[in-house]
């Protein structure tokens, strides 16, 4: 960064300070992770300059030689990687890739998306009301069964009565593996196009460590920036099951990205995922991806250990989620408090959640930025024990039901959190911990 610490400092020390910041802490928000410094390279390039409307050979803009080679190359890379015959690589990142797919297939008002209630763990964009998936489209959601886990007997029968033109199975925080083929079942049953939804479990798929949708979806959706590693970005894909279905399904995603939804591409982040999937298809990738696995299976049992409530009761992917009731804090406050001490992790909504989404019942935790940093079992042992330490130091404090005295309750709890010299200690801690563990 020699040129911009000339000429913007203000900016310059900002990610400098970030990047420190990323570094003296333990990352576990479930959907980050630490790109590789090839994927930076390639993102702060030239590429950055070019309009490319279009497509590869087909542009709106001269000067594309080089972009259309890049594109080709990211492009034929994720068909490698992921065993599908159509990629667009296009997609600005995961909520513009999920409405172009709803768009090149739905017509609003009147089509149906079926999709993971966003309160029991699916994204906004699997048809929440709140955006323009649930707003333009008709929707119907599933939910979890009380264990916590995919009740697929109940989704057939919300299916049936439904009638969606699209299923979409995947999560944003569901812990346990996703059985594709019974959702290929379901959506048979129903003539409904199976979208699966692996942002979050991408790595995984790929790592062999989650079971692929590629022979069950007909279309499947990753951002590029999760487990995959890979700069902020998404791509759509049409697997030979879809292009069987519908053999113009390339042709109508290509359109609904653009012209439909997107202008020019980012082609700076195009080389990036390029980087990115070369990286994946490598064996060192394979073994971060079970590690992830491991490292999450491990974790789940320490925390069970020490009374914490998980969701299903432990974790099969990346991801861990924890009811905190019986710790008589809601996820707010845990979150707060964790970041205090140098545990980043998110505020979550648990299943059937009785408290409204600013403060809700849980935490979403997991692996796999951790996992980048080289962390291992015996790291997990060391992390649930101080996120039980700092969960014992706020435990009891449960905010009012009342909405006013809650938010007024809310600020004291920051300030007094915030200086909370058990946690402090513990971020002292963690940070030299982490040193053994450099992100770059
Ligand atoms: C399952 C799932 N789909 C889509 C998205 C949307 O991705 P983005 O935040 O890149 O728009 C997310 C992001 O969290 C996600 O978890």
């Amino acid at each position: 960064m020699r040129n911009l610490k000339i000429t913007d400092q203000q900016i310059y020390k900002l990610i400098e300070k970030e990047t420190e910041r990323q570094q003296q802490v333990l990352e576990m928000i479930p959907s980050e992770n630490y790109a590789s410094p090839a994927v930076l390279e390639a993102l702060g390039t030239s590429l950055n300059n070019k309009y490319s409307e279009g497509y590869p050979k087909k542009r709106y803009y001269q000067g594309n030689r080089y972009i259309d080679s890049v594109e080709i190359l990211a492009e034929e890379r994720a068909k490698k990687l992921f065993d599908v015959p159509f990629a667009n690589v296009q997609p600005y990142s995961g909520s513009p890739a999920n409405l172009a797919v709803y768009f090149a297939l739905l017509e609003p008002l009147k089509d149906k998306i079926m999709g993971l209630s966003l309160a029991f763990g699916g994204h906004l964009t699997h048809g929440a009301q709140v955006s323009i998936s649930g707003k333009y489209f008709k929707t119907a959601e599933y939910s979890l069964s009380p264990d916590g886990f995919l009740d697929y007997s109940a989704i057939k029968k919300i299916a049936m009565r439904e009638k969606p033109k699209i299923i979409v199975c995947g999560a944003t925080a569901y812990p346990r593996i996703i059985d594709f083929k019974k959702f290929a079942e379901i959506a048979k049953a129903v003539n409904a196009y199976l979208l699966a939804d692996i942002s979050h479990i991408a790595g995984l798929v790929v790592g062999g460590v989650h079971p692929s949708p590629v022979p069950y979806a007909d279309i499947i959706m990753t951002t590029t920036h999760k487990t995959l590693r890979g700069p902020r970005g998404a791509i759509i894909m049409v697997t030979k099951k879809g292009l069987n279905k519908d053999e113009d399904l390339p042709g109508k995603i290509d359109k609904a990205v653009f012209p439909g939804l997107q202008g020019g591409p980012h082609d700076n982040q195009t080389a990036a995922i390029a980087v990115a999937l070369k990286e994946a298809g490598g064996a060192m990738f394979r073994r971060y991806a079970k590690q992830i696995v491991v490292n999450s299976r491990a974790l789940a049992p320490e925390l069970k250990n020490y009374d914490f409530d998980l969701i299903s009761g432990g974790s099969d992917n990346h991801l861990i989620l924890i009811d905190l009731t019986n710790k008589k804090i809601n996820g707010a406050q845990a979150a707060y408090a964790l970041e205090i001490a140098g545990v980043v992790v998110n505020k979550n909504a648990v299943p059937n959640d009785p408290m409204p989404p600013f403060y809700p019942s849980g935490i979403r935790l997991g692996t796999p930025a951790i996992t980048t940093r080289g962390m291992r079992e015996r790291e997990m042992k060391k992390i649930a024990f101080w996120i039980n330490q700092v969960i014992n130091e706020v435990s009891g404090t449960k905010l009012p039901k009342d909405k006013e005295e809650r938010k007024k309750s809310w600020v004291t709890f920051k300030e007094k959190t915030a200086k909370n010299e058990n946690l402090l200690l513990i971020a002292k801690e963690v940070k030299n911990f982490t040193k053994k563990f450099p992100i770059y």
